[in-house]
């Protein structure tokens, strides 16, 4: 169905990348995954290849980068346009945390946060956007929270990197519309992870009170609706949030 199309997810290795290119392989994508530079380890990608068939396995690549480095997500680009072709979707998912009360936070923490979540993107996107525009399409997708929209005690360096990604994702939508190319972002809840897993039992209870359905995201759901923005129907869709969140905040 989009054999010919090549999708780029950042962090494709995290709890959240591993599905998004699991849903992009079931549709015939050509995958490529990037491992953080930082912590690029043979042997974790060998296990995290066991995830996927060989026929999933023939269409997915993986590519360290550290999306904090502009020239080294040049580099990727360049190195996929070579050794696997044109690219027509990026997910910027690549993400990192660094939670604690504000008056007790330190300017490496935030620092950190936001060049990850927020540089990242704009580095990775900055990367891409011209050979998308000659191409004449593309799809962008930014992974946010629904932190970002709310606003997190505790994550005030995240609320403000997954923040920052709305205005980024709607300026950069005006730009690159008549090139074809839509920038969205998606926002989502809690999702089911090891970091939700490993939450005491009283602050996980606490969180799913304040959660309409009862429950944390799983993945997959996250990915569902990556997959949708990603669609060459979804043309029309450009600069806006897609937020996924059991009803915990309505926007
Ligand atoms: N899980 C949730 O409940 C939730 C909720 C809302 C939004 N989100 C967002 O969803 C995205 C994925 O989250 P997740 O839960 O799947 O987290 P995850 O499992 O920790 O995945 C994040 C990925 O980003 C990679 N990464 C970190 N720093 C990087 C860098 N400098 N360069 C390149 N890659 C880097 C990590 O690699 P290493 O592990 O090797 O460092 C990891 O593979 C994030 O943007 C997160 O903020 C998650």
């Amino acid at each position: 169905m989009h054999a010919d199309q090549v999708v780029l997810v950042s962090g494709g290795m995290g709890v959240i990348g591993s599905e998004i290119c699991r849903h992009f392989l079931s549709q015939s994508f050509t995958v490529v995954a990037t491992a953080n530079r930082k912590s690029f380890n043979q042997t974790d990608i060998d296990q995290w290849y066991l995830n996927f068939s060989d026929l999933e396995k023939a269409r997915l690549h993986i590519f360290p980068v550290d999306v904090t480095d502009f020239s080294d997500c040049q580099k990727l680009i360049n190195k996929i346009l070579s050794e696997v072709g044109a690219i027509q979707v990026l997910v910027n998912n690549a993400g990192i945390i660094r939670d604690g009360m504000f008056k007790k936070s330190q300017y490496e923490d935030w620092f950190d946060v936001i060049n990850v979540n927020l540089i990242g993107a704009l580095n990775m996107s900055r990367a891409v956007i011209n050979h998308m525009i000659d191409s004449n399409y593309g799809r962008i997708i930014n992974i946010s929270s629904v932190n970002g929209q709310k606003g997190q005690l505790g994550q005030v360096n995240y609320s403000a990197s997954k923040a920052g990604l709305y205005g980024f994702t709607k300026a950069l939508a005006q730009e690159v519309i008549r090139h074809n190319i839509t920038v969205n972002a998606v926002s989502p809840g809690y999702v089911e992870s090891g970091m939700t897993e490993k939450m005491k039992e009283e602050v996980r209870q606490k969180i799913l009170d304040t959660i309409p359905a009862g429950r944390f995201a799983k993945p997959s759901e996250i990915a569902r609706a990556v997959n949708f923005l990603a669609d060459p129907e979804s043309a029309y869709i450009t600069g806006i949030n897609f937020p996924i969140n059991g009803g915990q905040y309505l926007s």
